[in-house]
């Protein structure tokens, strides 16, 4: 590998980068990949202008009509580009068992070979000259607030303008990084290409990417490598790749480091809070698989019967939570910004995400009005109509008539990918909580999981302990989304709603929330509240049952008053739920019989879903905590009496 002196590329670092160990290793990336020049972002304001005007003359943003859309940019991707590639995800930990078998894995030494030194064979590395012709952006970006002691910096190295301003968006990005990092702070590096450069002379596509693609975590050096995508949570390297699965390994090392330190935890939840009447606030902390409404919970408005209730957005997808000296747990949201589905979002679903939208946003691969605004499936809720014409997602006439036309299942053709996205600053929500950029982040007092399931799994469920509480999240299943490629809607495991996301072992993972429920309640802290909960029960129609949205406020308030003991709720196998009487239903028409139809507990159905807990089991063998197999009894035992 030449130097880049000797490629010619001129690495110009701005005065205020005073890392030598930074600068060693953009030299070093820059002279693997060969990109046509070097730009470290400042993270300014005019930086992020000057951007989206080059994506726009590149075909890759389009302006939107500014008195309807201030400040925003449509993208549309290549139409194989549109999701996380859960089967091109690799831990490249020392060892197989350290990944676990949830996890694709190579030896570090062979995914080296492939990516960035060249294979045995001869083969080059799939980053040898990949940023070849294109610009290799710096992005310095902290997760966290700048300098808090939670947050963790990063430096993406990206050939790619879409992903730079989105950062900008979604972390704190910018020169101020450099001076957190100082001359020999730490950072997570992350190098990211769409793996298509550029001869001399060649054009460009809109949405350039490979169709090979790799999303590779190296835990010992705490490395991120990613080839061949553009999109959302492949590309946006603090977001799932460093906030979850770097992080995950991260603070479970640092429990491992010392037996009795706690270590803390890195997970796929959004943080609210919620103040009751009398001014009284409690945060909350859910985890909902993806596409499963972390972002609409984490926005709720009250509905009516709950005048003088407010909830307030911490976070939308990710939280990082430390115990803080008190023996509570204390969350912060990583990110700056949200990255967020946009079909289904409308203002009755969701109004202060739709306030968010106003302006300042970065849509990918919804549809096009006629006159230059965006439109996505759910809005004609707001409208009473369908729009007379738009531009799909992928540049082509769709109209309602069109949509039909050659439709086998009686559905229209969406106009939106149904994982089309926004990416939108957090200080655009109205709802936005005054705590969310607190460096000492929020005391949580209940964790909800929560999956899609069109039957079996109840409404709300109180866990009678911790441990029963980590079971139940263990053992979650949930219908598969379009936020990964895939097949859609077949029911999976997704303990915790972190299977595509935890980056060790999940046996370990669970034996590392329980040892966590342990250390606290040896300190004599009182632990959070456990619950599950499912929006997503169909009736004999195939529609939902629980109107969701605003409604789950009532689910919540339920909560909180067992948290204040005002709610005795009645007790079954799997812990406690509502009676009828408990939940507030003022406004809602929902009838008693309507209410069972989303809370029955069908007996035989649960054994054949216990069953699927035993086949998590039996795939977790290694390490697998002995609590949960023999939770696992206890609620066996209860449903055969
Ligand atoms: P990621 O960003 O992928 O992590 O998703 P998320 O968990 O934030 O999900 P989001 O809130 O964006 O919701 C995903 C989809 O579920 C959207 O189409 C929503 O309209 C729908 N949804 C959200 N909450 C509810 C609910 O309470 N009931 C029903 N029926 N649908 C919901
Ligand atoms: C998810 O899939 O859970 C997301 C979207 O939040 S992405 O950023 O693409 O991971
Ligand atoms: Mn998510």
């Amino acid at each position: 590998m030449g130097s880049t002196a000797e490629l010619g590329i001129r690495l110009n670092p701005p005065p205020c980068v005073r890392n030598h160990a930074l600068i060693a290793w953009v030299a070093e990336v820059a002279a693997l990949t060969e990109p046509a020049q070097v730009y470290w972002c400042d993270g300014s304001v005019e930086e992020y202008d000057r951007l989206c005007q080059q994506l726009v003359e590149a075909g890759t943003f389009r302006r939107l009509n500014p008195a309807r859309r201030p400040n925003s940019y449509l993208a549309w991707s290549d139409a194989s580009d549109v999701a996380r590639v859960e089967d091109r995800t690799y831990i490249c930990s020392a060892s197989k068992e350290q990944a676990g078998p949830t996890n694709n894995w190579m030896a570090p030494k062979e995914m080296c070979g492939i990516l960035q030194h060249g294979q045995p064979d001869g083969t080059p590395a799939l980053f040898k000259g990949c940023m070849r012709g294109r610009t290799m952006y710096v992005v310095p970006f902290s997760m966290g607030p700048l300098g808090s002691h939670i947050s963790h910096v990063g430096i993406e190295l990206s050939d790619s303008a879409y992903v730079a301003v989105n950062m900008k968006i979604m972390t704190r990005m910018g020169e101020a990084v450099y001076g957190v990092l100082g001359t020999d702070g730490a950072f997570v590096p992350c190098v990211h290409s769409v793996g298509a450069p550029l001869a001399p002379g060649q054009r460009d596509v809109s949405w350039p990417c490979n169709k090979t693609k790799y999303i590779v975590h190296y835990p010992q050096t705490r490395e991120i490598w990613s080839y061949g995508s553009g999109y959302g949570g492949n590309a946006l390297l603090g977001k799932k790749c460093f906030a979850l699965r770097i992080a995950s390994n991260m603070g479970h090392a640092a429990a491992a480091q010392s037996g009795s330190a706690p270590g803390w935890l890195a997970e796929h939840m959004l943080i609210l809070g919620v103040a009751s009447p009398a001014g009284k606030k409690y945060h909350v902390a859910a985890a909902f698989p993806s596409a499963c409404g972390k972002t609409n919970f984490s926005m709720l408005v009250p509905p009516a019967g709950f005048e003088g209730w407010t909830v307030s957005t911490i976070g939308d997808d990710i939280a990082w939570i430390k115990p803080g000296a008190d023996g509570r747990l204390y969350a912060i949201n990583p990110e700056a910004g949200y990255f967020g589905v946009a079909p289904g979002t409308n203002l009755a679903t969701n109004p202060n995400c739709m306030a968010t939208l106003d302006r300042d946003v970065i849509f990918t691969n919804v549809a096009l009005t006629d006159d230059g605004d965006v439109w996505w499936e759910g809005l004609e809720k707001d409208t009473g109509a369908l729009p007379d014409h738009l531009i799909d997602w992928q540049g082509q006439h769709w109209t309602p008539a069109l949509a039909a036309a050659g439709s086998t299942d009686g559905k229209l053709r969406p106009a939106a990918h149904p994982n089309a996205r926004f990416t939108v600053a957090a200080i655009n929500n109205p709802a936005l909580d005054s705590a969310w950029d607190d460096p000492v982040g929020v005391p949580i007092d209940a964790f909800i999981f929560g999956g899609r399931r069109s039957s079996t799994v109840p409404l709300i469920t109180e866990a009678r302990d911790w441990v029963e509480g980590v079971y139940m999240a263990a053992t979650m299943g949930s219908e598969t989304t379009a936020a990964a490629g895939g097949k859609q809607g077949v029911v999976r495991r997704d303990p915790f709603a972190m299977l595509p996301f935890v980056g060790y072992n999940m046996s370990d993972y669970f034996q590392h929330w329980l040892d966590m429920g342990e250390k606290l309640a040896a300190a004599g802290a009182t632990l959070p509240r456990i619950y599950t909960t499912n929006w997503f029960r169909k009736g004999a129609d195939g529609k939902f049952v629980w109107p969701g949205y605003g409604e789950n406020m009532r689910v919540l308030k339920w909560m909180i008053d067992r948290i204040e003991g005002r709610a005795p709720g009645h007790a079954h196998v799997f812990g406690v739920s509502p009676v009828y009487s408990e939940i507030n239903w003022a406004g809602l028409d929902f009838s008693s019989a309507q209410f069972d139809t989303v809370t029955s507990i069908d007996k035989s159905a649960w054994q054949a879903e216990l069953k699927l807990h035993s086949d998590l089991f039996a795939q977790l063998t290694h390490h697998l905590p002995e609590q949960l197999p023999a939770t696992k009894a206890r609620i066996e035992a209860r449903l055969a009496a």
